[in-house]
């Protein structure tokens, strides 16, 4: 089929055109993101290929369904950049990649742990730079350390799996409590509950209506004073001013993310040369205690094979006319 695939990169190319061999789909690489704006550039390609900051908004999805498009193809898991009651009301079908590395999202979200209670980016500064003091620099063990992990679905499991690797105690909140889990040594507590315990909190739940802003001024009052907080879920799970604001009072003494509310602004872009003018994302990045990464977690070789090799078959069933398991559906 003839696939439009917005955003792309070097890697998305090099990675689909590899796996595309078993395929022998038409690809045409597009560098912009996907917006009403370069919805154009998909003329007659009945298949449009996205990652998470396409916007596929209700005047989007009707400018490809007016141009031809049939299948919007993710690259990614999350679909919460998809209008899809207008999808279902244009009949454009919507596939996705569920699972293509959980592990690599539960590890980097274990790297940012390390390198925040350790501090590993001052010492590696310090250290080139002939400063061999250790003030500064204290952390705490991992071992016994009481660990809340709010979503624990492909993602939220590994995560738990390494954590126990540590000896940490493990509590988590889901309204669906997995098994696998359970069976880990993971108990299953209120989320108010988890909040006043954790020492750590890691978040693996999607960005719903339900999720959104679960970290606000209120649910951050409720932690232990100096909490560390772990997103390489949604920017939108956290509200930034409130997040901002328990920075400076103490309330969170450590702040990991991988992923910004306004991120479709700046990630995956060089911007090394632009003034920034989102000044929350400024004052964030002054903070000594906080580390942002532009959303990198999935970014290993492993993620990007299993990336390329699903979507080319999520494209290879809708063109058969077969049953994508992948589709997603309105609730
Ligand atoms: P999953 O669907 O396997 O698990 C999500 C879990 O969240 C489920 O167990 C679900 O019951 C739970 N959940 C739903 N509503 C909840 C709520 N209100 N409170 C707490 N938990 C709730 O998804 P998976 O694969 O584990 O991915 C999780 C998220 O990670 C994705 O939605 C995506 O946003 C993010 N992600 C980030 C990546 C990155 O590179 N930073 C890459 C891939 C995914």
């Amino acid at each position: 089929m003839k696939v439009a695939i917005f955003s792309s990169k070097s890697y998305d190319q090099e990675f689909l055109d590899a796996a595309n061999t078993n395929y022998g789909h038409e690809l045409v690489f597009f560098e912009p993101r996907l917006t009403a704006a370069t919805a154009p550039l998909a003329k007659d390609f009945s298949v449009v290929c996205v990652f998470i900051n396409d916007q596929l908004d209700a005047e989007t999805l009707e400018i490809l369904a007016a141009q031809g498009t049939q299948l919007v193809a993710l690259r990614s898991a999350g679909f919460n950049n998809v209008d899809l009651v207008k999808a279902a009301e244009l009949d454009l079908t919507i596939v996705r990649v569920p699972a293509y590395s959980p592990y690599a999202v539960a590890e980097h979200a274990v790297g940012m742990i390390l390198m925040l209670n350790r501090k590993l980016y001052r010492a590696y500064n310090r250290v080139r730079d002939d400063n061999f003091s250790l003030e500064g620099l204290l952390g705490f063990d991992l071992h016994n350390c009481p660990v809340g992990i709010v979503g624990t679905g492909k993602i939220g499991q590994c995560f738990a799996q390494i954590m126990k690797g540590f000896g940490c105690q493990l509590f988590a909140y889901d309204p669906y409590p997995n098994p696998a889990c359970i069976e880990l040594g993971v108990t299953y507590i209120a989320l108010d509950d988890l909040l006043a315990q954790a020492k750590i909190i890691s978040l693996h739940c999607p960005l719903i209506p339900e999720t959104h802003h679960i970290i606000n001024a209120q649910t951050l009052a409720a932690l232990q004073p100096g909490t560390m907080l772990i997103n390489t879920s949604r920017g939108g799970l956290i509200d930034t001013p409130a997040a901002i604001g328990a920075i400076k009072s103490g309330q969170l003494g450590y702040l990991g993310i991988d992923v910004y509310e306004q991120e479709e602004h700046l990630f995956f872009e060089d911007l090394s040369d632009t003034v920034i003018q989102d000044d929350h994302f400024q004052l964030l990045q002054s903070f000594p205690n906080v580390l942002i990464t532009a959303h990198q977690a999935f970014f290993t070789r492993n993620a990007l094979e299993n990336i390329a090799n699903t979507t080319l078959s999520n494209i290879a069933d809708f063109a058969a006319g077969c049953p994508c398991v992948n589709q997603v559906k309105l609730t």
